[in-house]
């Protein structure tokens, strides 16, 4: 049990059964290490006054308290309750996790809950673009928080791989008079979708061929099912480099053409249960008073993305078994999953799965405008990587520390990619996200690089002085201390994560915790100490350091042991 579990425990036998309790981290000017603002909620309740009811809360958990647990609980302001830990306390627990390090208080549930994640998902023959960079960079973080948490993890790349862009690369095919489709280059895919798109706008006969296609296609088409293969070998291909770049893996990659056969019956149980009905020659169910209906079958006999959604819903229940299905998607769809969990709600297909959007919001450009394939401000997502990489390299140079050109080249790529990423993941998924090289880049501020940096220069003096038995009494300096109560906290942030699926607070907190060991190791005597002392500064360092390591790991970042 993490320490906040063990004050929390304590204090419930102090309150009512059932009463919520928030134990946090105590702010600075407290005086304190954790606190509870507990009384409030329960002062109205039992209509009295807060400072009534935290005094009976503290005074009751001193009784109940193991002794010597605290040192002391008090209240504070209009009602706080304020805990202070024993030294004793302090030193135990400290000495729990120096032999556990990031793994103290790593919860093993018996029975894992399932949760599948469906992230990335690019379109097939379309180069990957930014936009789909946020996907798979939340959704690969959040993937490593819920399996590190304990849970059973499936990450599922629901690839657009079957929609009108077929039509239009098949239609396009055919009319350019070329043989074999198994010499084209994903370029010139490129090229024929791009022609082709520009001619459809100026003769709408080429989208009836397009749409006529996809019709044959979704209708098993021999000769355009063996268009399709290639196509999709060609194109997933180049997603793959990408993802190699990136290190991001998936257990599935269940695209929507793996569930063109069960549309139709996802259409009919839908009519049959009488969710869906018949409006206009299409198929529809009304989710939502008042709002367009959402659409699981068009007039002209075609299925569209949402029928796949809700055959995808029915098999992740069904074959997965799923406690937690987790869409990461731009927010620009949150009505359409509002309307799906909605449908499938009505349809009773996923009644005690939690079906949920994990939205966020666009990436802009450093002048705040959207990145685009139009008017020549298309930046593919390799130039980007590329770019970062190329300037990673210039950092890694300028240090200049003796290192090999093997050497230099892993560390560049490992910080270029970990700040492309660490820009995504430390900025609230909701907000628009910006990007500035510099800011991504900058040794001393919140970035990758500096959180990298910081795990460097400790690996790189526990490589001269490896850390062993110590004594924790020798760690009573007050920045000891902090960075201490610092470390008891990552379990818990960890665990939050997996509930509100906010990344950018394990990013928050590593800076945090990055700023305070930096400002301990600048402030205190580690390799010149005394020998006792030493010791067990070289016990915080390495502690702080693998918390550091494991936290950038599951952001989907690698440290470098030297940089
Ligand atoms: N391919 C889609 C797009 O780029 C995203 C798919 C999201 N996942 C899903 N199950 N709908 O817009």
């Amino acid at each position: 049990m993490s320490i906040r579990e063990q004050i929390g425990k304590i204090v419930a036998n102090t309150v009512p059964k059932g009463t919520a309790i928030d134990v946090r981290p105590a702010e600075e000017h407290q005086n304190a290490h954790y606190a509870t603002t507990i009384a409030f909620s329960l002062a109205k309740t039992e209509k009295k006054n807060p400072r009534e009811v935290a005094a009976r809360i503290a005074e009751e958990t001193k009784k109940k308290a193991p002794k010597g647990f605290f040192e002391k609980v008090e209240i504070a302001g209009p009602g706080f309750v304020n805990f202070t830990l024993s030294q004793k306390t302090l030193r135990k627990e400290f000495g729990a996790m120096a032999a556990s390090k990031s793994n103290w208080y790593k919860p093993h549930p018996k029975k894992k809950p399932v949760i599948v994640i469906d992230y990335s998902h690019p379109n097939i023959a379309k180069p990957m673009s930014i936009a789909h960079i946020r996907s798979t960079i939340i959704g690969q973080a959040l993937y490593n928080i819920f399996a590190f948490s304990g849970w059973k993890v499936i990450g599922d790349n629901h690839l657009g791989d079957w929609g009108k862009q077929f039509g239009i690369l098949i239609a396009a095919f055919k009319m350019s008079g070329l043989k074999n489709e198994n010499e084209l280059s994903i370029d010139e895919l490129m090229k024929l979708y791009v022609d082709y798109t520009a001619k459809m706008k100026e003769d709408p006969k080429l989208g009836d061929r397009a749409r006529e296609e996809v019709r044959k296609l979704q209708n098993g088409d021999e000769e355009n099912m063996r268009i399709w293969k290639v196509f999709y070998k060609v194109s997933l291909n180049e997603f793959e480099k990408i993802y190699k770049i990136l290190g991001v893996t998936f257990d599935y990659y269940l695209g929507e053409s793996f569930y063109n056969n069960e549309l139709p019956e996802v259409v009919q149980n839908a009519l049959r249960k009488g969710v869906a009905k018949e409006s206009d020659g299409a198929i529809v169910i009304f989710t939502h008073e008042g709002k367009t209906p959402f659409i699981i079958q068009k007039s002209d006999g075609s299925y569209l993305y949402s029928t796949t959604d809700l055959a995808a819903i029915g098999y992740r229940v069904k074959k997965f078994k799923a406690n937690l299905v987790m869409y990461v998607v731009d927010n620009g769809q949150s009505f359409y999953f509002e309307q799906l969990f909605k449908a499938a709600e009505m349809l009773k297909l996923a009644p005690k799965t939690n079906l949920v959007h994990v939205k966020f919001g666009l990436f802009l450009a450093e002048d705040m405008k959207k990145f685009s394939t139009r008017a020549g401000r298309y930046v593919s997502l390799e130039q980007l990587i590329e770019e970062a990489i190329a300037r990673a390299r210039k950092i890694v140079e300028g240090k200049n520390q003796g290192l090999s050109e093997e050497e230099k080249e892993k560390i560049a790529r490992a910080v270029g990619v970990g700040a492309l990423k660490y820009n995504d993941l430390s900025q609230n998924r909701l907000s628009n996200i910006t990007f500035n090289w510099d800011k991504m880049l900058n040794l001393e501020g919140n970035s990758a690089p500096y959180l990298q940096y910081t795990y460097a220069r400790f690996a790189s003096i526990l490589r001269k002085a490896e850390a062993g038995k110590f004594d924790a009494a020798f760690l009573a300096e007050p920045i000891e201390e902090k960075l201490i109560m610092d470390l008891f906290e990552f379990p818990q942030v960890v665990e939050e994560i997996t509930r509100s699926y906010y990344p950018n607070h394990l990013s928050d907190y590593l800076y945090a915790l990055a700023k305070d060991a930096n400002y301990f190791y600048q402030t205190l005597p580690v390799l010149r100490a005394n020998e006792k002392v030493r010791a067990a500064r070289l016990a915080l360092l390495s502690v702080a350091a693998d918390v550091l390591r494991k936290g950038l790991e599951l952001l989907g970042i690698e440290v470098v042991e030297r940089m």
